[in-house]
C-alpha cells in the first residue's frame, strides 16, 4: 500500500519494542498527538470555505492577537490529548496557565507543551504553518496544574516534533534517536516515512533572519550578517542566499532538508528574544541537534537553559553546525 515504507504508526510501535520496560503509554500519547496534527491539517485546509480565517477577537498571554485557527488548533490538541490517561497536564502558548487533566480521566506520567499553530502572520495568507510540540516527564509528586512541573531544561525532553502544512503535510519527529519526517498520504490519511535519519549539512550558504530588525541587532549578529551580505568579496569569500518564511516550522524544515542557519536574536526591542523557549526553541533545538545541527541563544546551548517561567522568551540561533559555532564565537569575542 505504501511501497514497503514505514508508516508513523509502525515506527512508533517499533520504537516501543526497542525501549526496555515500555508500557505503551508513550506510544499512545504520540498516536493522540498525530491524530490532532491530522485534524488540524483538515481545518487549515478548509480555510476560507469554513470561515476559519481571521482574528478570534482575543489576545493571548503574550498580548498577541489570536487567530481563529490558533484557537481551533488549541482546542483540537486539548481534546485529542487530555482523555488518554498518558498526561499529567498540558501547556500551550495560547493559554495563560497549564491545563490540568479533567477529573473524569486518569492521569499519566507525561507533560505535553505545544504551540498549536506556529507562524501566526501566515495563517490567513496561505503560507505554510503548523503545530510544534514537546514532551517531558512529570516530576514524581508534582501537580500537573503547577507551572513549576514544566520548568525543565530542554535536555529533559523525551520527544519533540512539528508539522508543516504546506504543498504536502509533513510531520517531523524525534524521540531522542535521530529525526524522521513522515508525509501525509492524502488517500489513506496515513503518515508515511519519507525522510529517515535526517542530517543537517554542517556548512551552508543560506541564512534566515528578519532583516527589518537589523538596526536593533547586537554587534555579533550584525557582524555575521554583514559578512554574509559581503559575499565573495567579503571575509567569507563566498556568496550567501537569504530565505525568511516567517513560519519557524517552514524555516526549520528547510534547514533539515538542505541546511542553513535560522536566527531570531535578541535585539534592542525584543530584549529577551522573541520566540518562546518552551513551545518553540526547546523542541526545535532538540530536533536540530538530533539531526547533527546546533542551537544556541548566542552564549548558551538552548537545551541547557534552566527555564524560570512557562511563557519565557529566548534568542534563537540554530541550524548548520559550523555557522552556528561561528555566530557563537562572535558573541564570545
Ligand atoms: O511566533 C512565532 C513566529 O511566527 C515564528 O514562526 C516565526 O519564525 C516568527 O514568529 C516570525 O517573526 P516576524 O513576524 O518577526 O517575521
Amino acid at each position: 500500500m505504501h511501497n514497503g515504507r514505514t508508516t508513523l504508526n509502525k515506527f512508533i510501535i517499533e520504537e516501543q519494542r526497542r525501549a526496555e520496560g515500555a508500557t505503551g503509554e508513550f506510544s499512545a500519547l504520540l498516536n493522540d498527538l498525530v491524530t490532532a496534527c491530522k485534524s488540524i491539517a483538515l481545518s487549515v485546509a478548509k480555510g476560507g470555505l469554513a470561515g476559519v480565517l481571521g482574528d478570534a477577537g482575543a489576545r493571548n498571554i503574550q498580548g498577541e492577537e489570536q487567530k481563529k485557527l490558533d484557537v481551533i488548533s488549541n482546542e483540537i490538541l486539548l481534546e485529542a490529548n487530555e482523555w488518554g490517561g498518558n498526561l499529567a497536564a498540558l501547556a500551550s502558548e495560547e493559554m495563560d496557565l497549564p491545563h490540568p487533566i479533567p477529573t473524569q480521566y486518569p492521569r499519566g506520567e507525561y507533560l505535553l507543551l505545544f504551540d498549536p499553530l506556529d507562524g501566526s502572520s501566515n495563517i490567513d495568507v496561505n503560507i505554510s504553518v503548523g503545530p510544534i510540540f514537546s514532551v517531558l516527564r512529570c516530576p514524581p509528586g508534582a501537580s500537573g496544574s503547577d507551572e513549576r512541573a514544566f520548568l525543565q531544561p530542554g535536555t529533559a525532553q523525551v520527544a519533540a516534533g512539528f508539522a508543516v502544512y504546506g504543498p504536502t503535510t509533513v510531520l517531523v519527529l524525534t524521540v531522542g534517536d535521530g529525526v524522521h519526517a513522515f508525509t501525509l498520504d492524502r488517500e489513506t490519511y496515513t503518515f508515511v516515512r519519507t525522510h529517515a535519519d535526517i542530517r543537517i549539512p554542517e556548512d551552508t550558504q543560506e541564512f534566515a533572519i528578519n532583516v527589518s530588525n537589523m538596526r536593533r541587532w547586537e554587534p555579533p549578529v550584525k557582524r555575521y550578517i554583514d559578512e554574509c551580505l559581503a559575499g565573495k568579496e567579503g571575509p567569507r569569500g563566498k556568496d550567501f542566499n537569504m530565505r525568511w518564511v516567517a513560519s519557524m516550522v517552514a524555516d526549520v524544515y528547510r534547514i533539515l532538508s538542505r541546511g542553513g542557519i535560522f536566527m531570531y536574536p535578541r535585539d534592542a526591542k525584543n530584549k529577551d528574544g522573541r520566540l518562546r523557549l518552551m513551545y518553540e526553541a526547546n523542541p526545535m533545538s532538540f530536533i536540530v541537534e538530533q539531526a547533527g545541527g546546533a542551537a544556541t541563544d548566542g552564549k548558551t546551548r538552548i537545551l541547557e537553559l534552566q527555564p524560570h517561567k512557562l511563557h519565557q522568551r529566548v534568542a534563537v540561533i540554530l541550524g548548520s553546525k559550523n555557522e552556528v559555532e561561528r555566530v557563537t564565537s562572535y558573541h564570545a569575542a
